[in-house]
């Protein structure tokens, strides 16, 4: 299991419900990452999606308890949550956020896809750093490029620790 999240360099993802910058190249990238594959979330975040829609082409699968959805699978709590991940390969699957929900997926994951925005984009919501984490640790820098005018790194992080999801 893997998270994949934009980060600016306070590690800030969110504001107002919604993304910090427009990034067409890292959408481009989460897209190209996800595609086929099987993307989990917490119930802000689905909501945050165009149109508060599930992503076409991938599995969507949402942890929530106030909404109900014929659009794709949502689950009332972790432990449902978390059986419900076991029926997939752990390598298909990607943590997409918000913040709340990456905090509670992030000791699961044993790699994390990271977008460094090189910018200050006044955040009300953050990842953790991963940096100041003793068992993350950074160990590829794939590619740099400039979106809408900022320059982004992707990167990658492994936990040395992962959790397993099935006890
Ligand atoms: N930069 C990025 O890469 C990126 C990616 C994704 C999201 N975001 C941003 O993140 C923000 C949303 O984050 P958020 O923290 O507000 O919401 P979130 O993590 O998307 O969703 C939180 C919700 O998940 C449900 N939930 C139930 N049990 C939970 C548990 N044990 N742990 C975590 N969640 C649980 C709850 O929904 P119910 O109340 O429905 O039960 C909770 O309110 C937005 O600004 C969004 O744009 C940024």
């Amino acid at each position: 299991m893997q998270a994949i999240v934009a980060v600016d360099k306070l590690w800030g993802i969110g504001k107002k419900n919604g993304l910090l910058f427009h990034l067409p190249e890292d959408l481009q990238y989460f897209k190209r990452i996800t595609l086929g594959k099987v993307i989990v979330m917490g119930g802000n975040t689905l909501l945050s999606f165009p149109g508060s829609k599930p992503l076409p082409g991938r599995t969507n699968i949402v942890l929530s308890d106030v909404f109900t959805r014929e659009d794709c699978k949502v689950l009332m709590t972790l432990p449902e949550l978390l059986k419900e991940l076991q029926n997939y390969s752990s390598d298909d699957i990607f943590i997409v956020g918000g913040a709340m929900f990456y905090r509670t997926m992030l000791p699961y994951c044993k790699k994390a896809y990271v977008t460094k925005v090189d910018a200050d984009g006044g955040a009300e919501v953050f990842f953790e750093n991963l940096d100041k984490m003793d068992n993350w640790k950074l160990v590829e820098e794939v590619g740099r490029t400039i979106s809408n005018g900022y320059p982004l790194t992707f990167t990658i992080y492994e936990n040395l620790n992962p959790k397993p999801i099935d006890g």
